[in-house]
């Protein structure tokens, strides 16, 4: 492929809720109408990097089909023959790239990412799986097959984009400087995407119940996060239920004010507004319950909108889209394993 190629992946073990919503699918998709003239951009959902900790797999297929209808629902133009939607289990040059890889990783090093360091310690009574402590390894052959110059992540997979450089330069100095493209270093990345990799400011929609962590879906409960599967309803509720302070009045204080801070900043993002608009437009308001129920009412527009939206997917023209992409990802992705396997005397 000529074009530098975007690439990112989005894990479907759970419904997205608003903060991938916006920190993550919609930067993406948005580069994607911006951006796929000039390049390639690939969205893929990394199923096998799924069930890298424990989950529930009579779920896993029904979840994959139905993110794959989120990023059509959240724009991602399905006509742009430059955009590419596959899932990485149909495409077995990944695994295969990621074993042959796998002999050129040292244990210490992946031993030392801070995603392995963390989810192993909250595994409680589960094991330790082999697949979670390879995770990057899989990861950079996502990334390499592709020959991806850039890849579009939140701060807590920069670790693994750093990862993918390392084993490419490494495997380039033994075998062929060309073997691998090498992806652009992270402050580079910044630079292309304008602020932190694929995330415009470094956003971090808090979590409604404790506003002083993010939103994210590996919280249990879920009361503190819509989803964007949440009836309108259920997400009035959750909003209604957020938790504030005993303050008296809205200000734009996240120390002191995390819980109104939060609702300020999902009202900015659903209003498209800048926060600082926002903020203004309720300065002082004293009733937390009214203002509640003006970022309720906007959530509930939001979703009923959006739903409506993922209500009108057209899933054979998904489906097509789908299939034609992994047949020609698969002879990308084949060329570069061939290439790789010449190199360490497989062919
Ligand atoms: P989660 O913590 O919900 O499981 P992931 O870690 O799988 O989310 O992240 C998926 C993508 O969504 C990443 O690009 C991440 O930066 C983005 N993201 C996750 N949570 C938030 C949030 N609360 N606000 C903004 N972006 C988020
Ligand atoms: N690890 C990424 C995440 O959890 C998902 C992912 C898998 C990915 N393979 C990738 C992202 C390749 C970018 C490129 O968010």
């Amino acid at each position: 492929m000529d074009r530098p190629v975007i690439l990112t992946g989005l894990r479907a073990n759970n419904d997205l809720h608003i903060g991938n919503y916006f920190g993550a699918l919609l930067p993406i998709v948005d580069m994607a109408n911006r951006r796929a003239g000039a390049y390639e951009v690939h969205l893929f959902v990394p199923d096998l990097h799924s069930f890298t900790t424990p989950i529930d797999h009579s779920l896993l297929q029904a979840q994959i089909m139905h993110n794959l209808k989120l990023f059509v629902a959240a724009g991602l133009p399905l006509d742009n023959p430059n955009v590419h939607i596959y899932r990485q289990s149909y495409i077995p040059a990944h695994s295969e790239l990621a074993i042959i890889l796998n002999s050129f990783t040292g244990m210490g090093q992946l031993g030392r990412m801070t995603q392995y360091k963390d989810k192993s310690g909250k595994l409680g009574d589960d094991i330790v799986s082999v697949g979670l402590f390879d995770y990057p390894v899989l990861m950079a052959a996502d990334i390499l097959l592709y020959g991806t110059q850039y890849v579009p992540v939140g701060d807590d997979q920069t670790q693994h984009l750093e990862f993918a450089r390392d084993i490419a330069e490494r495997m380039n100095s033994k075998f062929a400087t060309e073997l691998f493209i090498v992806p652009e270093p992270v402050a580079k990345q910044r630079e292309f995407f304008g602020g932190a990799t694929g995330q415009p400011k470094g956003l971090r929609i808090k979590d409604l119940i404790d506003p002083t962590k993010k939103m994210s879906k590996s919280d249990e409960s879920g009361r503190g996060i819509i989803f964007l599967g949440d009836t309108p309803e259920a997400a009035v509720k959750k909003i209604m239920g957020a938790t504030t302070d005993s303050l008296g009045a809205v200000n734009l204080d996240p120390d002191n004010q995390p819980g109104i801070a939060n609702l300020l900043q999902i009202v900015a993002l659903l209003s498209n507004q800048s926060l600082d608009t926002v903020a203004e437009m309720h300065q002082g308001q004293t009733e937390y319950g009214t203002f509640k129920k003006q970022v309720a009412e906007a959530v509930q527009a939001f979703l009923v909108d959006f739903q409506a939206r993922l209500a009108a997917v057209d899933e054979v023209k998904l489906l097509e889209k789908l299939l034609a992409s992994e047949t020609k990802m698969n002879d990308v992705a084949n060329e570069t394993l061939l290439r790789v396997q010449a190199a360490v005397g497989l062919r």
